[in-house]
C-alpha cells in the first residue's frame, strides 16, 4: 500500500521528524534555558528495531522524507546503526540529520558510509564567549572542526540553521554568511519561535525576516529571491547575492507556512504530533507493544492524519498578547510540549 493521505486542509504527509533522544550536550537560550528538566525515562525509548519499523509504517503511507533530530541525535547510543537500519527501508528517498555538531567530527565519515545525504548544523554564533553565555558550554571550536570536516568528506547540501535573536546575534548576519559559505555550507536565519521550551522568549526578541534582509541588503547589495519548485514545501524562502552566496530565511514566527506543512514528528518514546505546537500526541508505542500489526499501525496512522487540523504557528500569529507558548510548571508536567522532546 502506498495511497497518499491527506490531511483536512488536503496536506499530504510526506515528512517524518524522529527525535532520537531528548537529551542534549548544549544548553541554548531559545530552547533549554533552564537548570533542570524532567528526561523521558530510558525504558520507554524506543528501540532501533520500532524506531525503523514506524518509519516503514509512514513510508506505506506517503513518507519519502526522513530528518533524525534530538536533543541532540548525536547522543544516541549506536546512531550510526540506527542510520544504516533506515538507510535499508527504500522508500525513504532522502535522509537527514539536523545536529548541534558538537560530536559530529567524530561521526561524519560513519554516518556517510552508514547512508546519511545531509547534514544541518546548528550554529547562532562565531564568537566563543558569546557561544558559552547562550549554550553554557565551551563546544564553539568542535562545531567548526566538525563543519570543515563535513566539507572535506564531501557532504554537499550541508545547511546552517541560525536563530537570530534581537541583542544576542543580530550583528553577525554577515560574518555567519562569509562563514558558511567559506565552509560551503548554506546558511538558513530562522526567526526566534515560541515553541514549548521557549521560556525566555518575547516579540521583541524575534528578528522578523523583512529585518533581516534589509540589514544584509545594506551590506551587500541586490537581494534576489529564488524561485520555489511548485511542489517545495521546504520552510525556507532562499535568496541568491550578487557575490554568488544563496541562503534561507525561515520565518515562521512572521509568516508561518503552516498552509503547506507536509510534517510528522516522532518523539523518542514513540509519540507521534501533528504539529510542533500541538497541545497532544498519539502514544504509538503502546499498540507497537501490545502486539499491533503492521496494517492495523499504518490505519492509526492513517486515521491520525486524516483528522489533522492544526496550524499551530499561524494560530499563535493571530493571538493578542502573544508570550511565552507554556509555564515552566506545565513543561515539568509533560516534557512532551518541549521543543527538544519534538525535535526542532
Ligand atoms: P529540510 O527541508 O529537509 O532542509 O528540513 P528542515 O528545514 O525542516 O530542517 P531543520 O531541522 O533544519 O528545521 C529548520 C527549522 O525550521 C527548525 O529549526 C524550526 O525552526 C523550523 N521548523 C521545522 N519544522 C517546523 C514545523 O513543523 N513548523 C514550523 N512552524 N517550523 C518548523
Ligand atoms: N526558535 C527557532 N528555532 C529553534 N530551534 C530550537 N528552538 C528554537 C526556537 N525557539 C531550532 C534550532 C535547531 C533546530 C533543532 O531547532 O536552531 O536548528
Ligand atoms: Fe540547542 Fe538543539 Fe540542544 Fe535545543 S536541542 S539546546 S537547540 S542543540
Amino acid at each position: 500500500m502506498n495511497d497518499v493521505i491527506r490531511d483536512t486542509f488536503g496536506r499530504p504527509l510526506r515528512n517524518l521528524r524522529v527525535s532520537v533522544t531528548d537529551r542534549c550536550n548544549l544548553r541554548c537560550q531559545y530552547c533549554m534555558p533552564e537548570e533542570h528538566y524532567v528526561w523521558l525515562p530510558k525504558p520507554s525509548l524506543l528501540t532501533f528495531e520500532e524506531i525503523a519499523r514506524v518509519i516503514r509504517i509512514f513510508s506505506h503511507v506517503g513518507v519519502d522524507k526522513v530528518r533524525l533530530t534530538g536533543g541532540e541525535p548525536l547522543l544516541r547510543q549506536g546512531i550510526v546503526e540506527l542510520v544504516r537500519m533506515i538507510g535499508e527501508i527504500p522508500p525513504i528517498k532522502d535522509l537527514a540529520m539536523t545536529t548541534n555538531g558538537v560530536t559530529l567530527s567524530g561521526f561524519a565519515a560513519d554516518l556517510r558510509s552508514a547512508g546519511l545525504k545531509r547534514m544541518t548544523v546548528s550554529l547562532d554564533t562565531l564568537q566563543e564567549s558569546r557561544f558559552r553565555e547562550f549554550t553554557r558550554r565551551s563546544k564553539l571550536a568542535d562545531v567548526v572542526s566538525a563543519l570543515t570536516e563535513l566539507q572535506r568528506l564531501g557532504f554537499t547540501g550541508t545547511k546552517i540553521n541560525t536563530v537570530v535573536t534581537r541583542g544576542f546575534n543580530d550583528d553577525e548576519l554577515l560574518d555567519l554568511l562569509d562563514f558558511a559559505r567559506s565552509v560551503g555550507a548554506e546558511l538558513r536565519f530562522i526567526e526566534y519561535m515560541d515553541v514549548g521550551g521557549a521560556t525566555q522568549w518575547s516579540m521583541e526578541k524575534v528578528v522578523p525576516r523583512t529585518e533581516i534582509l534589509t540589514a544584509i541588503g545594506a551590506h551587500r547589495g541586490v537581494i534576489q529571491p529564488v524561485a520555489r519548485k511548485d511542489d517545495s514545501t521546504a520552510p525556507a524562502e532562499r535568496y541568491h547575492l550578487e557575490d554568488g552566496t544563496t541562503f534561507g530565511i525561515i520565518a515562521s514566527t512572521t509568516e508561518p507556512f503552516c498552509r503547506t506543512c507536509d510534517r510528522a514528528r516522532l518523539t523518542a518514546d514513540g509519540m507521534l504530533f501533528t504539529c510542533l505546537y500541538a497541545d497532544q500526541g498519539f502514544d504509538l508505542r503502546e499498540p507497537i507493544r501490545d502486539g499491533a500489526t503492521d496494517d492495523d499501525l499504518v490505519q492509526l496512522v492513517a486515521g491520525q492524519w486524516r483528522q489533522r487540523s492544526d496550524r499551530g504557528a499561524e494560530e499563535r500569529k493571530s493571538t493578542s498578547d502573544r508570550g511565552v507558548l507554556y509555564q515552566i510548571s506545565s513543561l515539568r508536567s509533560d516534557p512532551h510540549k518541549e521543543m527538544h522532546t519534538r525535535g526542532g
